[in-house]
């Protein structure tokens, strides 16, 4: 049986930190708010020179150091972002030449939004399972506080930027043990960002106010059936796997909001010193904040080998998933 391992993990903060009290200046909000109602203190934000690519690179790097690697060992990469550098070519490819990669992999990008690393990683994982490809580098990078209106208090305080990944190499050894994805498309209307290119071209009349192209979100709706689906999506992975919420050492959630993370452990009777918290630190960083927060736990030692992670997202789409993994 082959099983995709995880080998090496890594990620990339912008230096630039915007704290509750740096938003307080700039809109009609205040730090207890925040907290109270997302558990964010603080979020790191893209400087004008950096992009998704940018930060994917120092993530990956900082992986293939980890697993001990070459980038051309690598053979396949893969990209959770909703924020790419361009429409083309995707972010996977630009990093394939940054990272000096020249053996051809393949390189593409998923559009996942919050749920797009668990995306990612499951097909890595499927490319593995299969033996087509043996390495494997799989990041989530976002800039999402590129779509966000600073003037609209009910999302410029959720958002951050970031990326982080990891290398899988197939292995005997269990590793990536089951994922599960879905998506209900019905729910757009709830979370979305406008394309411009796409009302330019679908409207005769050019001068009709566009919209612009920023997070718009319906934040009360998406809380509540976050909550319900993850907490669903938690006993379908325990049943596939024939596992009881007792054999889960590490949850390790998409970092949007506290409130829906405590719920989330709650559901699996998991103490929260036994989650990985970031949002505090890093806001929302949609398809970064996973890897974020593993690799984090990884390097501080928390996360120890032959541990079981649970990672499970949430996401615009609506899209959802987790994947259970022997570390
Ligand atoms: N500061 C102060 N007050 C605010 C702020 C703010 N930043 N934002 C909103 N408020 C006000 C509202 O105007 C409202 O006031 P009103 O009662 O006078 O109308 C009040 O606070 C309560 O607003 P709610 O929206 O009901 O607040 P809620 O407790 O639901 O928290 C939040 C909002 C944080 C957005 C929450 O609903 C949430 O986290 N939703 C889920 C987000 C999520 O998981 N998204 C999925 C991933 S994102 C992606 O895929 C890109």
């Amino acid at each position: 049986m082959i099983y995709a391992k995880i080998k090496g993990t890594g990620s990339y903060l912008p230096s630039r930190v915007v704290t509750n009290a740096d938003l307080e200046k700039i809109v009609d909000t205040n730090d207890a708010w925040i907290v109270d109602r997302t558990g964010i203190q603080q979020r790191h934000v893209i400087s004008e020179e950096e992009t998704t690519a940018s930060m994917a690179h120092i993530a990956a790097s900082r992986a293939i150091n980890a697993a001990g690697i070459q980038p051309n060992d690598i053979d396949l990469i893969v990209v959770g972002t909703a924020t790419p550098d361009r429409f083309f070519p995707s972010t996977a490819a630009i990093l394939q030449h940054r990272l000096g990669i020249t053996n051809h992999c393949p390189a593409f990008d998923i559009a996942g939004a919050c749920s797009g690393f668990i995306y990612a990683l499951s097909i890595a994982d499927q490319f593995i399972r299969t033996g087509a490809v043996k390495t494997a580098l799989v990041l989530g990078a976002e800039c999402l506080t590129r779509l966000v209106d600073w003037t609209d208090r009910t999302t410029c305080v959720l958002f951050g930027d970031g990326a982080a990944g990891v290398i899988l190499q197939a292995d005997h050894q269990p590793g990536i043990l089951g994922t599960h994805l879905h998506t209900d498309g019905q729910y757009e209307p709830l979370l979305y960002a406008p394309n411009q290119l796409r009302q330019q071209t679908a409207n005769e009349n050019l001068a009709e106010a566009l919209e612009p192209p920023f997070i718009k979100m319906k934040g009360r709706e998406v809380f509540k059936i976050a909550v319900n689906t993850l907490n669903q999506i938690v006993d379908e992975t325990l049943a596939a796997n024939h596992l009881s919420k007792s054999d889960i050492d590490w949850l390790i959630p998409h970092q949007a909001n506290l409130r829906i993370i405590q719920a989330s452990a709650k559901k699996l009777a998991l103490p929260m010193e036994r989650v990985v918290l970031t949002v505090q630190h890093h806001g929302n960083t949609s398809a970064a904040s996973i890897p974020l927060a593993l690799d984090i736990a990884v390097r501080d030692g928390r996360i120890q080998p032959g541990q079981l992670l649970l990672m499970e997202a949430f996401g615009a789409g609506f899209t959802w998933g987790s994947a259970l993994v022997r570390y």
